[in-house]
């Protein structure tokens, strides 16, 4: 059984084939599916997926880095709306993105400290995304800790810096850049991230794993995933399969979570 905790089956590159997707999740044992949203759009996407794939999919709500510029009161009114319902088992993504700078750096911590806040009041974990700015996403999770847990999705930092999100009780989570031969960081993070605070996830359809690299990407993929990770840490697949979900069971579906450290 394995749990792809980061997907985007709300984006449009599944829009015409999203039946025949869910057909190969199953067949490949990945038994639950969190679909994240990134704007108003694909969050209520998201929830109405976890609606009719129920017992499989849960959802995330949140506006991305990306948008935060665009993100207006209505907006995030409507998330905090919808971050309310049940099948919806966290924040996010939210976070900080310096890299690709598609919006003002000051607009994403106002927004990403939002979503924090939202977190915060709900009990709910929440899914960080941290490209070329991990300082200011590990500065701003500190004002929220020990309230706020969550999981660094795709994280693509080194070990050192995983270390330190490890410290304020988050989980790591590597998607495909994992199995890249040249990857170098993410295989490290896998070393030496501990069992108990490791996630899988795909994040389709970005980042197919080998040896799908440059396809569109789907949460049937993920045990390549899984495979890599087992071959890195010398476990067995099954071994990372069962720790992966059960760690992804504790923080999305388990209160307890939040208790400080
Ligand atoms: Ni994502």
């Amino acid at each position: 059984m394995l749990i792809d905790t980061h997907a985007h089956l709300n984006d449009p590159a599944f829009s015409s084939d999203l039946p025949e997707v869910m057909e190969r999740v199953l067949s490949a044992g990945v038994e639950n599916i969190i679909v994240v949203g990134y704007d108003v759009p694909s969050s209520l996407r998201a929830v109405e997926l976890a609606l009719q794939w129920k017992g499989i999919i849960k959802a995330a709500v949140g506006i991305h880095p990306y948008e935060a510029d665009e993100a207006h009161e209505a907006a995030k009114r409507e998330i905090a709306r919808l971050a309310r319902e049940e099948m919806v088992v966290a924040v996010g993504e939210t976070g900080l993105d310096y890299y690709r700078r598609l919006s003002s750096r000051e607009a994403q911590q106002e927004l990403f400290r939002w979503h924090l806040e939202l977190a915060q009041q709900l009990q709910k974990p929440v899914v960080v995304h941290s490209r070329e700015a991990f300082a200011d996403t590990l500065a701003i999770l500190r004002e929220f800790s020990p309230g706020v847990k969550g999981v660094m999705h795709c994280f693509s930092g080194s070990w050192e810096m995983a270390r330190e999100f490890l410290r304020l009780g988050f989980f790591i989570s590597l998607a495909g850049p994992v199995t890249f031969r040249n990857a170098r960081k993410p295989k490290e993070v896998a070393l030496h991230t501990p069992l108990d605070k490791l996630l899988i996830e795909t994040d389709c359809p970005y980042l197919a794993p080998e040896p799908f690299r440059g396809k569109r990407n789907e949460p049937s993929y993920l045990k390549y995933i899984a495979l890599a990770v087992a071959e890195i840490k010398g476990l067995s697949w099954e071994e990372i399969a069962q720790a992966t979900s059960c760690n992804a069971q504790k923080l999305f579906c388990d209160s307890r979570a939040f208790r400080p450290i």
